[in-house]
């Protein structure tokens, strides 16, 4: 089976690595924005942005492994796709009016609108992930869409919402750590290295994904939508309790208003300001903070069992950043 997809072009560097001016170009040679005005809606969320953390962690993991260049951008390209479908679907799911500063597309259009969209942008993923040539990689991504899907999908079902840590944890664990376990574990699979170098990969992938979105979580308390490029504050308001809320809740377990949230009622906006603030005041942030340092400690350990090179401290910089970041 041969796919054939055009060239990435040599891109000369300015801002970026010259490897993800590559992938950059890549994501947008899949998305045509003249052929509609939803394509255009895709072309215009890839142009916005964003940190790009996952085709980093690909390129820099793949480069630590030895990895072929070629390969390896179409991973990068793959994964970020993916992660931007994903996006596209979640702020459907979530009500969000703003994504890397741009209005969401369930905002300015209809929910139909949101659902193709995102079914377009896994379509171009999956074309491009096929373009690795490598049916290992076509596997691991797959499994890790499965994840991210069905994670949604049990929070979704369940009666009530997360009421502790460990559920919180396989939580997130499905929904945003098994992207970053792909985006480190995948180039492993495109290289010569053993059993215990791919485990080592995909343990760190996984510890700064479980990191990230804690710290996504404790910026939803923090941050402002000018800083995040999305709104603040809204995963309470939707009835979600993360990690700061779950940390406040140890202390506070007959707190009325987490107890209503629990149970998938709706608060009254004033007593959610009131929840938020009172949330913000003690030390359920810091202490939230903390176990995300926790994770990213864990991925620094597994990157050590890693050969040493420029790219492995790269990938340090990276882990250590992301418990630093403020947007
Ligand atoms: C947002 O991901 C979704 C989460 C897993 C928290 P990012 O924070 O990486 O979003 P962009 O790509 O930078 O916009
Ligand atoms: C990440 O969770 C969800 C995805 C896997 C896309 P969030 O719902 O917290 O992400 P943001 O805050 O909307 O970016
Ligand atoms: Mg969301
Ligand atoms: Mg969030």
């Amino acid at each position: 089976m041969t796919i054939t997809l055009d060239t990435p072009p040599i891109l000369i560097a300015r801002r970026q690595p010259p490897q993800l001016e590559q992938v950059e170009a890549l994501l947008a040679s899949q998305v045509d924005g003249t052929r509609s005005p939803l394509e255009a809606a895709l072309a215009q969320l890839i142009a916005a942005g964003g940190k790009r953390i996952r085709p980093r962690l690909v390129l820099l993991m793949g480069g630590l492994l030895a990895v072929d260049p070629a390969p390896l951008l179409y991973l990068a390209a793959a994964i970020e796709m993916l992660h931007t479908a994903t996006l596209v679907h979640d702020d459907l799911v979530d009500g969000a009016s703003l994504r890397r500063g741009v209005e969401t597309l369930n905002a300015r259009a209809s929910a139909a609108a949101s659902v193709l969209v995102g079914d377009f942008a896994f379509t171009r993923a999956a074309r491009l992930v096929l373009a690795t040539g490598s049916l290992s990689a076509v596997d691991m991504f797959t499994e890790a869409m499965a994840t991210i899907v069905n994670g949604e999908l049990t929070q979704i079902a369940r009666p009530r919402g997360i009421a502790n840590r460990e559920e919180y944890f396989d939580w997130i664990g499905a929904k945003t750590a098994a992207l970053f376990e792909l985006s480190t574990g995948a180039p492993a699979l495109l290289s010569q290295s053993g059993m215990e170098d791919a485990s080592s990969a995909r343990r760190f992938g996984y510890a700064i994904g479980m990191a990230f979105q804690i710290m996504d979580d404790v910026l939803d308390f923090t941050s402002d939508a000018a800083h995040l490029g999305k709104p603040s504050g809204q995963d309470l308001r939707q009835g979600i309790l993360t990690l700061p809320a779950l940390i406040y809740l140890e202390a506070h377990p007959d707190d009325p208003s987490l107890r209503l949230l629990i149970n998938r009622q709706r608060l009254p906006e004033a007593d959610l300001v009131q929840l938020v603030d009172s949330i913000r005041q003690g030390n359920s942030i810091q202490q939230a903070i903390e176990v995300a340092q926790g994770f990213v400690n864990d991925g620094l350990s597994a990157l050590d069992q890693l050969p040493d090179g420029l790219e492995r401290s790269e990938l340090e910089k990276i882990a250590r950043s992301v418990v630093d970041r403020h947007g």
